[in-house]
């Protein structure tokens, strides 16, 4: 009977003893957090909300990351918050879209802006975490991170009126590139530096030295200049590189590369991209794309898969070959009649494409409720419906002349807000 009793008792303690660890690897924060947070403290935290299923997807993900960092032995403790019950934190965080991952550090807060998979957030964790810039000592540290990294930031040089506005720079761009300084005789031999201090960008197997007076202000250059000339690229990426200016040559291709066409492309936009880098490097980037989700959104229907095509993030508007493109020489022709203005720009961020794609966004995400629950979809339109009907017959019948336009925030469905938040996010 006893050991009946202390079996249970063995068995439920088991049980318990993942809850418990599980945890510990990721703490629940609440609105006291910030009072009662120690201020040395790094933190990488998740604001979730219950109804978000991308935050679900997160969760195990969440967990590994927590258990690793532990694991490791990183000062950087993790936790996670319901924004939608602790609002107080999530407003003194200014959280905007679910999940939002974020990492505070002496009481800076550095959002994250990569896809969601644990190895990305770890090279943030690891990139945020660290000084934000590091020293190179050795040849052989200097190698180490060239060849872990597509694209290194490398000062060169003593103190200097340069080196504070690299540091500067990097207190905004550390979340998503790396940066060191080294001393001039740790650089291979063929790099020629003419002056010192110097900043060196390292990428594509070759480099480029910072100039002021051609490449303006250090940070621009660097936000124009840290992806790397050709590579594969993801949708967050694809919205980051907005931010450099430049236009994106494409190959769209199928996640898997089932025709030859796929190929063909890739290996097209990648000659361009390293023979005619001097003619076309300033003003695009190249790459190829093996999930279409993102310019789908963009172009407000289904991409053709594979294709070629050039997209301006400036604006959100896109360019389509006015023929199939067959030879480089077609190529090289698209490009410059992207550039003189003779190939139609498509798309864009005007006030009636927003508009379109409001709604393509929203017909996107209400189409599979309805698929799923058709009950619960009439509801989800049917609901704000109502209520926008019942207000707009209160509106016209208590009108005293001119009515006062309400910043009411209409009541919309959790999944359409979420919707609008990153709609929000994207016209930034
Ligand atoms: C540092 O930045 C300031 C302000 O952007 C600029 O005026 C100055 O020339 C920069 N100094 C160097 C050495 O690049
Ligand atoms: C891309 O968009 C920006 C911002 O609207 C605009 O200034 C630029 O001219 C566009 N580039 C092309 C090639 O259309």
């Amino acid at each position: 009977m006893a050991a009946q009793r202390s079996s249970v008792l063995l068995a439920g303690l088991l049980l318990l003893v993942p809850v418990l660890l599980g945890s510990a690897f990721v703490e629940e924060l609440d609105d006291t957090f910030m009072e009662t947070t120690d201020p040395e403290e790094i933190w990488l935290i998740q604001f979730y909300a219950p109804w978000c299923s991308f935050c679900k997807q997160l969760d195990p993900v969440w967990h590994q990351i927590g258990s690793e960092l532990r694991s490791l032995g990183s000062p950087v403790r993790v936790g996670k918050s319901d924004a939608t019950v602790n609002t107080g934190l999530a407003k003194e965080f200014k959280i905007r879209n679910y999940p939002a991952i974020l990492m505070l550090k002496n009481n800076v807060k550095f959002n994250y802006p990569g896809s969601r998979t644990k190895e990305s957030i770890m090279d943030f964790v690891d990139r945020v975490s660290g000084p934000l810039v590091r020293s190179l000592s050795s040849t052989r540290l200097f190698q180490h991170a060239i060849s872990h990294h597509d694209v290194l930031v490398v000062y060169v040089g003593a103190t200097s009126e340069l080196k504070g506005n690299l540091t500067a720079a990097a207190e905004e761009l550390i979340v998503h590139t790396y940066f060191f300084s080294a001393s001039r005789e740790i650089l291979p031999q063929e790099v020629t530096l003419t002056s010192l201090p110097a900043v060196l960008l390292f990428k594509d197997g070759t480099y480029f030295i910072y100039d002021e007076e051609q490449d303006g202000d250090l940070k621009s250059w660097i936000k124009r200049e840290r992806f790397p000339n050709f590579f594969l690229i993801d949708g967050y990426t694809l919205y980051a590189m907005g931010e450099s200016g430049k236009l994106v040559l494409l190959a769209l291709l199928e996640e898997r590369h089932l025709c030859e066409e796929n190929l063909r492309y890739k290996h097209l936009v990648e000659k361009v991209a390293t023979e005619h880098k001097d003619t076309y490097g300033r003003k695009f980037y190249f790459g190829f794309m093996e999930d279409s989700g993102y310019i789908d959104g963009l172009i407000m229907g289904e991409a053709l898969v594979p294709s070629l095509m050039v997209v301006n993030l400036s604006n959100d508007g896109y360019f389509l070959p006015p023929a199939p493109i067959e030879t480089e020489l077609q190529l090289l022709d698209f490009l410059d009649g992207v550039l003189d203005g003779s190939v139609e720009a498509l798309g864009g961020n005007c006030f009636t494409q927003r508009v379109r794609r409001f709604l393509y966004e929203t017909r996107m995400t209400l189409m599979p409720v309805f698929r799923d629950a058709p009950v619960l979809g009439c509801f989800l339109i049917g609901f704000p419906l109502a209520v926008g009907c019942v207000f707009c017959y209160l509106c016209i019948k208590n009108r005293p002349g001119s009515a006062d336009d309400d910043e009411d925030t209409p009541l919309l469905a959790p999944s359409m807000q979420r919707k609008k938040k990153l709609t929000e996010k994207k016209s930034d």
